[in-house]
């Protein structure tokens, strides 16, 4: 059997990345990061666009590079086709189908979801890869999703957000606290040292598995507005308890809905996926939840948290599989369906 060579863009949103996978072993994995959104507190689309543009062709060069691979031994093109930022996925897809046509290789439209759960079956040493049927919760800036994954290409969401993802509850509550974008780490960094039980917050009474982050934003607001106008320093002296409050809340909304998808389906094996799951609130929680509730969980590899082009590839690698192929009159698309 030949080795498979898949190389995998993924430009979806702010992030320009490309890898290159032999088989299920990801070789070289690179990620431009576009710096320009901080002083907008948020991605700006149109800048986006224009940066994948400008990084694209040296992004992918640096991926093939590192992996020590031509142009010519590739055995197919991966790509991220939705969901997100239509102009930045049209440079990531356009750029994927001329290659592909170039080369006479294979062009491969993947699911960023998807691909955010598939990350499990990257082969990595120290990491279980998770066994059919499984839970996956992907949380990221754009979603927040309770997915039973009962095959590679079998997914049903049991439950999402009715408006916020957690990235933005995350990224919203470091904007009203002054943070640069996106501020999701800060939090993070900030909470370690807080008491996560200094303020408490009510979570939201949303029914089934489904998800709603936009009224704890608005509480938090309140929150701070009233405190800084009896204390303009209150941010600032209460940074790290502040901090690891709202994490502890937002930890809380995401482990009661996973209590209650693991007693409706039965099901306890327990995936995270998507830039939230980098969170060490949250990795922690849900290595303790091994003992304290007899689940097992799989907590990707740190590089595979967060947008990256190698999670793209691995979905690219088993589609190869596959031969499913898409052909090149294949659009992006800013919302997809599994
Ligand atoms: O998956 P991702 O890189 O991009 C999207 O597809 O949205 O997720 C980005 C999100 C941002 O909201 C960012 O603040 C959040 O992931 N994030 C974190 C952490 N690292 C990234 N949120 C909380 N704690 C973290 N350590
Ligand atoms: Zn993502």
């Amino acid at each position: 059997n030949k080795d498979i060579y898949i190389l995998a863009i993924e430009s979806s949103c702010d992030d320009t990345g490309a890898a290159v996978l032999k088989d299920n072993n990801v070789i070289s994995n690179v990620v431009a990061r576009q710096d320009i959104h901080e002083q907008y507190g948020g991605v700006i689309p149109e800048l986006a666009s224009r940066a994948h543009q400008q990084n694209i062709v040296p992004t992918i060069d640096v991926a093939l590079k590192k992996a020590n691979i031509t142009k010519e031994q590739l055995s197919a093109i991966a790509f991220t086709q939705g969901p997100g930022l239509m102009g930045s996925l049209l440079v990531g897809g356009s750029f994927a189908k001329s290659l592909s046509m170039a080369l006479d290789i294979p062009l491969i439209a993947v699911n960023h979801m998807h691909a955010h759960i598939l990350a499990h079956f990257i082969n990595e040493e120290g990491f279980d890869k998770p066994s059919f049927p499984f839970l996956a919760l992907t949380i990221s800036g754009g979603h927040t999703q309770i997915v039973k994954v009962n095959s590679f290409f079998d997914l049903e969401i049991l439950g999402e957000t009715t408006d916020d993802a957690v990235g933005e509850a995350f990224d919203k509550t470091a904007k009203i606290l002054g943070f640069p974008y996106p501020g999701g780490p800060l939090i993070d960094k900030f909470a370690k040292e807080g008491n996560p039980k200094a303020y408490a917050f009510t979570k939201p009474k949303v029914p089934g598995l489904n998800f709603s982050f936009s009224g704890l934003k608005t509480q938090i607001m309140y929150f701070i507005q009233k405190n800084m106008a009896e204390n303009p320093n209150f941010i600032e002296e209460n940074k790290a308890d502040i901090c690891a409050s709202v994490q502890f809340t937002i930890i809380n909304i995401l482990m009661d809905k996973l209590k209650m998808a693991v007693n409706e389906t039965g099901i306890k094996q327990i995936a995270i996926g998507g830039g939230v799951s980098a969170n060490s609130g949250i990795r922690q929680t849900l290595k303790e939840a091994e003992s304290k509730y007899g689940w097992k969980t799989y907590i990707p590899k740190f590089e595979y948290t967060t947008d990256n082009a190698a999670m793209i590839g691995i979905v690219g690698y088993h589609k190869f599989l596959e031969n499913h192929f898409s052909d090149s009159s294949t659009v992006s698309k800013a919302r997809i369906e599994f």
